[in-house]
């Protein structure tokens, strides 16, 4: 496994592995890897011959400094993972690398103003000016992306249409613990008591879903979400979406429930 920090080196190698007709899989990240990575990985390698990794903590997607320095950080690990499942490259620069000083970003221009970009202003244009500057740099054949993230899945998806039009993406199911979270770095910083909350809110939501039936729209839906969210105090938003295009129309056969709550 070969770890560059430096887009020639990493050039050089994805050269040598093109001139041979190899395919090559990507997966971003931005490191404190888990098991939800390691399905990326490993669907990267069921279709291609090289898979790289990148792992870069992007300032530039933190609505919050503080947020951003306490991100999780843990390199030895993520090279152990990385060796464990068998990753060819990891590609880890560093920021003057990846945005020098003439680098423009870039705008997001989908699923504006709504769950996330509502509440964390700024988000997903660092995410589009990062993966821009990454797909450009490695020119994958393939890139693959969890749903875990679904309105960042959606944007990406637009991204690619509009920019990167020989780039394949690959979403893959969200990866969840034995007690049906979803995997994600960030649970890392979760204490035993705010995990073990957050285990049962889950449970409490699935059996709100189990009651609810599915052919009815989305306007009803909602109204049901708001009346069973009322209780719990710190969120910015519960509801569901369609799945195909996030808004509120449809029935709640076609939709995801997406929700963002703060730990206590
Ligand atoms: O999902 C993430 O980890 C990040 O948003 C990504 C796609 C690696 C861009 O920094």
């Amino acid at each position: 496994m070969l770890i560059i920090k430096d887009i020639y080196n990493l050039n050089t190698y994805l050269k040598a592995f093109k001139d041979k007709g190899y395919s090559i899989g990507y997966v971003p990240t931005m490191g404190a890897l888990h098991e939800g990575h390691g399905s990326l990985i490993e669907k990267s390698q069921n279709d291609n011959q090289k898979t790289i990794i990148s792992i870069f903590i992007n300032e530039k997607q933190f609505d919050d400094t503080q947020d951003f320095e306490a991100y999780p950080r843990n390199k030895g690990d993520d090279y152990n993972f990385c060796e464990k499942h068998n990753v060819d490259i990891i590609f880890e620069p560093s920021a003057e690398e990846i945005y020098p000083k003439e680098y423009k970003s870039v705008q997001n221009s989908h699923f504006q103003n709504i769950l996330c970009d509502e509440y964390r202003p700024g988000h997903f244009n660092g995410v589009v000016t990062v993966l821009s500057r990454l797909f450009s740099i490695i020119e994958s054949d393939k890139v693959y992306f969890g749903e875990k993230d679904f309105q960042q899945l959606k944007i990406v998806e637009n991204l690619i249409k509009d920019n990167f039009p020989n780039l394949k993406l690959v979403a893959i199911p969200t990866v969840r613990s034995n007690e049906g979270i979803a995997l994600s770095s960030r649970n890392k910083k979760l204490s035993k008591k705010q995990k073990s909350d957050f285990i049962s809110f889950q449970k409490e939501v699935i059996q709100f879903i189990s009651h609810l039936d599915k052919k009815i729209d989305l306007i009803e839906a909602n109204k049901k979400a708001e009346e069973f969210i009322k209780s719990y105090k710190k969120f910015d938003y519960f509801e569901f979406r369609n799945s195909s295009n996030l808004n509120l129309e449809g029935s709640l056969g076609e939709a995801r429930l997406f929700y963002a709550i703060y730990k206590s």
